[in-house]
């Protein structure tokens, strides 16, 4: 990960970091080989609900860390949902296409279990669409583990593992 930097995006209160993280966020979600595995409905994400997301993401328990290049290209976005009752979730992840199988995907989810372990979590939990090999593969790697399914969740009928990591 050479020229590579993570950093937290405060897009609710700094203006700079909401438009980048806005246009990075509709790239990357959007893009036709990753939508379906971040979207329930199928559906692309509209600029103006993202902006509004992020226009209130603190107040909602969203923390989004973000893997910058050296020109200040954002190439991939954890999204994590911090709730002190219910618990710490992984609630997207996305990397740019074109810069995957790099280690980027890995290197912010590191980060994110160290901001959980850091906040005082026990554990936190990630759910994937049960066709994502890929995002399946990486964290059983970084040791979650499943402990559930939720059926016919996307709009085409595709399940939902969750999966634990504990702390
Ligand atoms: C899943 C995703 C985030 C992985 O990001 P990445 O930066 O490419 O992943 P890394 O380079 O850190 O890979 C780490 C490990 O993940 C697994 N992996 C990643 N891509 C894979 C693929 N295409 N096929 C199989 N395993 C894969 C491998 O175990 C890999 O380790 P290895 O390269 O040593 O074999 C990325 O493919 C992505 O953005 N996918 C679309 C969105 C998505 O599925 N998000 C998850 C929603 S819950």
């Amino acid at each position: 990960m050479k020229d590579v930097t993570v950093r937290e995006f405060d897009a609710q209160d700094n203006e700079a970091d909401r438009e980048q993280l806005l246009a990075a966020f509709l790239d990357i979600w959007n893009a036709e080989e990753n939508l379906r595995f971040l979207s329930f409905t199928l559906r692309p994400f509209e600029k103006d609900i993202v902006r509004g997301w992020l226009e209130s993401h603190k107040d909602q328990g969203g923390r989004f860390l973000c893997a910058v290049e050296e020109n200040g290209r954002v190439i991939g976005i954890c999204i994590a949902k911090i709730d002190p009752v219910e618990g710490f979730e992984i609630h997207g992840l996305g990397v740019r296409p074109g810069f995957k199988r790099r280690g980027i995907g890995r290197n912010l989810l590191e980060r994110t279990i160290d901001l959980a372990a850091g906040l005082g979590f026990k554990s936190l939990d990630a759910a994937v669409f049960a066709d994502n090999p890929a995002m399946l593969r990486l964290l059983l790697s970084l040791d979650f583990l499943p402990v559930g399914m939720d059926f016919r969740k996307r709009a085409d009928g595709a399940d939902i593992l969750r999966l634990r990591r504990r702390l």
